[in-house]
């Protein structure tokens, strides 16, 4: 229980190994759901299939024989929605409050709920003691989420927001970093729809954001959590700093990124961070690019093209809506490099992108013929 009227029911999920399929999870997992206990009882959010059986239990625990006269959706994908049939066979008297477009997704889900309220932005469900204020927050991440206020408690009920991976009590002291992890790689290409909410937010005398996953914040933790967000819904710069990104076959690029990035070192960059595309958590490497306010790209050649690890963190990137940053393109290329050209041709398809000269062309492995240009490459990235 966070508050008199509000209790958390949600469900950890620690063995599960990737979120979506595709996102590691070092620390697991957590669907959150909370009971909202007035004169009538709204549950906020079903959770993930895989944990339907704790989460009903967690539920019937803290019901005490009552039965909850709403369930809230704010948010369609499976990972919230995906028990809602087994919690409207327990509960089938239970009114599903959604929007009309969670609705339409309801029925391509084959999830069949007999007593329903559409609800908009704007509009009010007042439960004797609480009131439900709908939001609209379409594309955040899927075009049917609702958030909801509740001025009593000045709690805003957030859908994906704020959320992060980790089961509940992950990384208990430091939200940012699997949540900034989580924002870019879930929720990044849709800056434009998060900035919205956030101005909409902005108006609310919030003291509690409860998200779909991650913990509640409050307090400072909310006060920083709100910094953060208004910085990357805008795809501004967190961290001064640089990432180097390389993709290697055997080991050359990679010698020639180690070997930028000591370079920048010895030049006093602020923060050098080096990800091997080939071998370390890619979503880490988009969270670090979008953090911070350079990049440099070192690669070699495949198939007169670029090393396949590197076109998908530039399709990852440029789906993610990278923009205004600075980058610098080292290639690598045995008897016809093509990188840089390829690597250039992606980057200027992105938005307010700086290519640094010069772009530096190594053949097959790192001469000390090729310091000066590499050393030059390191000054500019530092101007
Ligand atoms: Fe947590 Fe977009 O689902």
């Amino acid at each position: 229980m966070y508050s008199d009227k509000i209790k958390y029911v949600g469900c950890d999920d620690a063995d599960l190994d990737l979120f979506e399929s595709q996102y590691d999870l070092p620390e697991g997992m957590c669907y959150n759901s909370y009971l909202l206990f007035a004169d009538k009882i709204a549950v906020m959010d079903a959770v993930d299939p895989r944990k339907q059986q704790e989460w009903l239990t967690h539920l019937a625990l803290s019901l005490d024989g009552r039965k909850p006269d709403y369930l809230v959706v704010h948010h369609m994908e499976p990972d919230h929605s995906g028990s809602m049939n087994a919690f409207l066979e327990t509960y089938p008297e239970t009114v599903v409050v959604a929007s009309k477009q969670a609705f339409q997704l309801m029925n391509q889900f084959g999830i069949c709920a007999a007593n329903t309220l559409v609800i908009k932005e704007g509009d009010e469900l007042p439960l004797g003691g609480l009131t439900l204020r709908f939001i609209a927050a379409p594309m955040i991440h899927w075009p049917e989420v609702m958030m909801t206020y509740v001025p009593e408690e000045k709690t805003l009920f957030s859908a994906d927001a704020f959320g992060k991976f980790g089961v509940y009590n992950a990384d208990a002291d430091d939200w940012a970093c699997e949540a900034r992890r989580y924002y870019f790689n879930i929720c990044g290409k849709y800056g434009q729809a998060v900035t919205k909410v956030m101005e909409k937010a902005a108006k609310l005398d919030i003291q509690t954001i409860a998200p779909l996953h991650g913990p509640v914040l409050d307090g400072d933790k909310l006060a920083d959590a709100i910094r953060l967000y208004n910085i990357w819904c805008r795809y501004d710069v967190e961290t001064e700093g640089i990432l180097v990104a390389y993709a290697s076959i055997h080991g050359n690029t990679r010698h020639a990124a180690e070997t930028l990035a000591q370079m920048l070192r010895q030049r006093g960059c602020p923060k050098v961070a080096i990800t091997d595309l080939t071998r370390d958590d890619m979503a880490e490497a988009i969270e670090d690019a979008f953090r911070m306010n350079k990049m440099v790209l070192c690669c070699a050649t495949y198939d007169m093209d670029i090393f396949p690890p590197m076109h998908l963190f530039l399709h990852e990137l440029g789906q993610k809506l990278y923009q205004k940053r600075t980058v610098g393109i080292l290639e690598n290329g045995s008897w016809a490099p093509q990188a840089a050209r390829v690597i250039k041709t992606s980057l200027q398809s992105m938005k307010d992108i700086t290519i640094v000269e010069p772009i530096v062309s190594i053949k097959s492995s790192l001469h000390d013929s090729d310091l000066p240009a590499l050393e030059a490459l390191a000054d500019a990235m530092m101007q």
